[in-house]
């Protein structure tokens, strides 16, 4: 399972690249809109400190104007990836990126007929958005079971992007069902390390060694 984070904070994503298991960085305007930097500025900052797939969005809603914006956008970088809305517009743009060898991120995904669509258009990922299903007492983690059950059934290579990810058990069960990348917030990435009971038995080694060693 991959592990991108899910932040336009350049601080963040050093932090979390620090800890030797981050594969990737998604952003959309929404988290560009909290940094000050420009979001190309940004973009170019963060395909430096990482090497992975850093996934970029268009804000156009006509085809042709995605596809202009992502010509600008794959020119920041080689591991650039044109995060594009699942409309039908987006559809199409996805289609003509995949025909030139763009890779793309079909975001705002949020039933197993957009992720069906996105993924016969070629995109490189597919991004259910499961925290904001939750918010509205749909159930998040069975789109993701469905699209990875879909995916399998015809061997499509689209991989299943989990996103708006709020909290580790999110992560297990995307990991349980066997979902290719989760992205999240530097905030979660962090809790999956932490146990009370880790740190209580690290607390009672250290003052037992102590004692031993009388210190
Ligand atoms: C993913 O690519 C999106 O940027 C993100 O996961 C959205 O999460 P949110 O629902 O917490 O805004």
């Amino acid at each position: 399972m991959k592990f991108f984070i899910d932040t336009a904070s350049v601080a963040e994503i050093k932090e979390a690249a620090a800890m030797g298991v981050l594969d990737g960085v998604t952003t959309n305007p929404s988290l560009a809109a909290k940094e000050t930097a420009p979001y190309k500025d940004i973009l170019k900052e963060i395909c430096r400190i990482v090497p992975g797939p850093v996934s970029a969005e268009v804000i156009s809603t006509d085809t042709d104007a995605m596809l202009r914006e992502a010509d600008d956008l794959v020119k920041i970088a080689d591991n650039i990836v044109v995060k594009i809305p699942t409309t039908l517009a987006g559809l199409r743009a996805i289609k003509s990126l995949t025909d030139r060898g763009i890779k793309t991120n079909a975001t705002l995904v949020f039933s197993p007929t957009q992720a069906l669509l996105v993924a016969k258009a070629g995109a490189t990922y597919v991004s259910p958005f499961i925290g904001r299903l939750d918010d509205i007492s749909q159930d998040g983690m069975q789109l993701i079971a469905d699209v990875v059950l879909i995916y399998e059934n015809y061997g499509f290579s689209t991989e299943v992007l989990v996103a708006s990810v709020r909290h580790p058990i999110h992560v297990v069960e995307a990991a349980k069902i066997g979902a290719d990348v989760v992205t999240m917030p530097l905030k979660v990435i962090e809790q999956l390390i932490k146990h009370p009971l880790t740190d209580i038995g690290l607390e009672k080694f250290i003052s037992d060694y102590k004692k031993a060693n009388k210190q």
